[in-house]
């Protein structure tokens, strides 16, 4: 589950890791009102959305004025945010940051993230901080250094200072002390990511988080109702939510064949299918062990909503689901939701000839694939309206 920066702030000023000083704001009156109590000459105006690459998408402004803080307010507030990690059609910025402006001598980066190759907390440091991140890691990776925590002994304060030397922090020991809160902070928050990305050396001479990314486990969201408490729904996909509510695993994808699949591992063979015959899926669908005719009925209502959506595919292995239940509930489903694409069904497992026959009966327009194989490229020719 991803935060907004100001509040990812927050939890970094809890754990001792220094911020500017800010106000969260949800008009430009607010904005005003924030920037003079704040003080100061000049102040950042942000746009708080959770995607990267604000700055270059014009969703980060320096405001000498407090005409100017309303001027990039109005601006900002319900624009469209196209940065490199949101939809071509952008992000909504509904919240802004309104923060001190702080002169900046050098900018650095600092991350962390579980790597699931060593099983452990990688800490990622580099000089080249700043909006060019990206591109160092693709052009020289050797720029970044990476340090792999080890869990029983935690961040030794060495290790975490030699770190800083490497990449040019003139107050190592300082830094240090801010690598392992930030390590803290990872650890007791159940974090997945945690992104200082600009951490900065002021002009006089301290270190400061400059913007923070967060992203939580959400199997662990049980045990901190204080981040689940930050939870905002307007960032996360409308389709998702829906989904969550049935007990339905959807991810949102940026193809046009649907797949309803149940297990996750058949809906991830299901989707390196569809590539492999030169399709796009649209999502990622596993309703479960147990699905309900109901369960697949939402399913379905769910992929029909998708605008760029050209075809269905279903995929079911039977094992403890009977392929009989299965064929009635797409019957149902498709009896009841209005069908404007083909839908490909491949069925396997128990009882699978009466699955076929309750289809066939059905006098539903339903395009049988005899396998996995056979299903997929019947997807991928509908989808291309063949
Ligand atoms: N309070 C501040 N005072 C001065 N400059 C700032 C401040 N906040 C941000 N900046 C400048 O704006 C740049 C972009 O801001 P920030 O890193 O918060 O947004 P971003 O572009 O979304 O970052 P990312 O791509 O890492 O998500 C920073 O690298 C920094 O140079
Ligand atoms: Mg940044």
């Amino acid at each position: 589950m991803k935060i907004h920066e100001y509040q990812g702030k927050e939890i970094l000023r809890q754990y001792g890791v220094p911020t500017p000083r800010g106000v969260a704001c949800f008009s430009s009156d607010e904005a005003v009102a924030a920037a003079r109590s704040l003080g100061g000459t000049a102040w950042v105006v942000k746009a708080q959305i959770h995607a990267g690459g604000r700055g270059k998408g014009g969703g980060v402004k320096v405001a000498r004025s407090l005409d100017e803080v309303r001027r990039f307010a109005d601006q900002m507030l319900g624009m469209h945010l196209v940065t490199h990690q949101t939809s071509r059609d952008g992000q909504v910025v509904r919240r802004l940051l309104i923060e001190e402006g702080v002169a900046i001598k050098r900018e650095f980066y600092l991350g962390m993230v579980v790597d699931r190759e060593s099983q452990r907390v990688a800490l990622l440091a580099s000089s080249e901080g700043g909006m060019e991140i990206e591109e160092v890691a693709k052009e020289s990776p050797d720029r970044i250094h990476t340090l792999r925590i080890d869990p029983v002994t935690g961040l030794a304060e060495e290790d975490a200072a030699e770190v800083a030397r490497r990449i040019g922090i003139p107050d190592a020991n300082g830094a240090a002390s801010l690598f392992q809160n930030l390590y803290k902070t990872f650890v007791e928050k159940d974090a997945m990511l945690a992104e200082i990305n600009p951490l900065v050396l002021t002009e006089k001479g301290s270190l400061i988080a400059l913007d923070a990314k967060f992203n939580f486990d959400s199997n662990a969201l049980y045990r901190h109702p204080e981040i689940t408490a930050l939870r905002d729904l307007d960032e996360e996909d409308p389709a998702e939510i829906e989904a969550s509510k049935f007990d339905l695993s959807y991810i949102s994808l940026d193809g046009d064949i649907a797949c309803l699949v149940n297990g996750a591992g058949l809906a991830m063979a299901t989707m390196d299918i569809i590539k492999l015959y030169g399709g796009n899926p649209a999502n990622f669908l596993d309703v479960g062990g147990g699905a309900s005719r109901e369960k697949v009925t939402e399913a379905f209502k769910l992929m029909l909503k998708n605008p760029r959506l050209k075809a269905i595919l279903v995929n079911i292995f039977g094992g403890i689901m009977k392929c009989d239940v299965i064929a009635e509930g797409i019957v149902a489903a498709v009896r009841e939701v209005h069908l404007s694409v083909p839908l490909v069904v491949r069925l396997e497992g128990t009882n699978v000839e009466l699955g076929k026959r309750i289809l066939e009966e059905s006098g539903l327009p339903i395009i049988s694939g005899a396998d996995m194989a056979d299903a997929a490229q019947k997807a991928v020719a509908a989808a291309r309206g063949n």
